[in-house]
């Protein structure tokens, strides 16, 4: 059999290796502490729960549902940016449900970019910023998230050839891998970019709702201008515990809604109606989830901080998102970091080159296990490195 060559475009995907690597050592007898994959370990809110049992046993919600969504997810969506954000949002035209974000981020790139388009993407970053662009044929410039721009893009270092070429441009505040938040000069910057060189923005989300020491991140949308270049995707999955759901959503410039939508016709047939109006429970009645979650979020990441301080890694405690980026001890590389904490300490973590080569030097910890196991992973991880250190 011969399969298409743009499967070979893309590494492995990150998770599926590191699943891998935790089935092998589990199916050995041995007790595997996952800090690898942020996957929230706490259920979802019982009053989404109880409103999808109650949606699933209509059959009005049993037929196919439209790939523009309900209009009543889409009021909610709305209600919902106005709310939080302060952001005005048509639910007519400027929103429109997506199977998760991942699919959001990949399907966009599709809807966006032409062969030989060039994509803007950040790296160290979410692995679809990459794979979507590049499945679709275009070409990546990556954007490197470097510490001493507090892990945000140097726009002036984009080569004028790129800019010239590029389409899309993907942003992701609060951040996934590094915990880094957008400074607010950052999204005015981002929309002037867009209006100069043409740039349809998308901001992916994901972790606004996951924050600490009473920061409240901002949706991209509340830059002015901004709905004239891009959307936001946002998602469900972290804030409310729901990543097994597949729930998110695309808001903010018509056009770009509207062309999503014109893909994903001829792809799926849009999402479940009784997870929409699930979702809608989510936004109204479960409202509050988030801040309960990241009070859990905050405890365990000061307790993280500590341990690791305690052996003499340097993290900045991250105002948002449930992920610690780590400067690995001198001596180590990410991997070589990594696979010492997997082999002596059946500890996993991220090493940060498999977010993007700038990732190098650093590993991502999610906090997404209970306390005690992370207090039992950061008492493992400083045996182990006791261990080396006396080897
Ligand atoms: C930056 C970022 N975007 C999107 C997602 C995907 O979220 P979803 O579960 O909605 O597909 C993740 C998940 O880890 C993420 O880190």
């Amino acid at each position: 059999m011969k399969f298409a060559a743009r499967l070979g475009l893309v590494p492995p995907y990150l998770f599926a290796e590191l699943e891998r690597k935790i089935e092998e050592k589990s199916k050995a007898g041995i007790d595997v502490i996952s800090l690898g994959i942020g996957d929230p370990d706490l259920p979802t809110p019982a009053a989404v729960v109880e409103e999808m049992q109650r949606q699933v046993a209509r059959p009005e919600t049993h037929r196919y549902p439209s790939n523009r969504g309900l209009g009543s997810f889409r009021e909610a969506v709305a209600a919902f940016y106005g709310e939080r954000f302060g952001v005005e949002i048509d639910p007519e035209g400027e929103v429109i449900p997506v199977l998760g974000g991942k699919e959001g981020v990949a399907h966009i790139a599709f809807a966006c970019l032409d062969p030989h388009d060039v994509c803007l993407s950040p790296e160290p970053g979410y692995p679809p910023y990459t794979s979507g662009p590049l499945f679709a044929g275009a070409e990546l410039h990556y954007l490197p998230l470097r510490e001493e721009l507090g892990f945000t893009p140097d726009f002036d270092a984009v080569p004028d050839e790129a800019l010239a070429r590029a389409n899309l441009l993907f942003l992701n505040y609060p951040n996934n891998p590094t915990g880094a938040i957008a400074p607010d000069a950052l999204f005015p910057r981002v929309v002037d970019l867009a209006r100069a060189h043409d740039l349809i923005v998308v901001h992916d989300n994901s972790y606004s709702e996951i924050a600490f020491d009473g920061y409240r991140p901002p949706s991209f949308l509340e830059t002015p201008g901004a709905k004239d270049v891009g959307v936001e995707i946002f998602s469900l999955s972290k804030g409310w515990n729901m990543t097994g759901w597949r729930i998110a959503w695309v808001a903010g410039n018509s056009d770009v809604v509207e062309s999503y939508r014109r893909l994903k016709t001829n792809l799926d047939s849009g999402m479940f109606d009784a997870l929409q109006l699930a979702a809608v429970a989510a936004l109204t009645t479960a409202r509050d989830f988030p801040a309960e979650m990241s009070e859990i979020y905050r405890r365990r990441r000061d307790l993280m901080i500590e341990s690791l301080a305690a052996i003499g890694l340097r993290a900045s405690p991250p105002k948002a998102t449930p992920y610690i980026w780590v400067r690995v001890p001198e001596g180590y590389t990410a991997e070589s970091f990594t696979e010492l904490v997997l082999e002596e300490a059946a500890v996993v973590v991220s090493p940060g080159p498999s977010f993007g080569p700038s990732g190098e030097g650093f590993v991502r910890i999610s906090l997404t296990v209970a306390d005690e196991r992370l207090e039992e992973a950061a008492r493992r991880i400083a045996s182990s490195l006791r261990v080396e250190a006396t080897a």
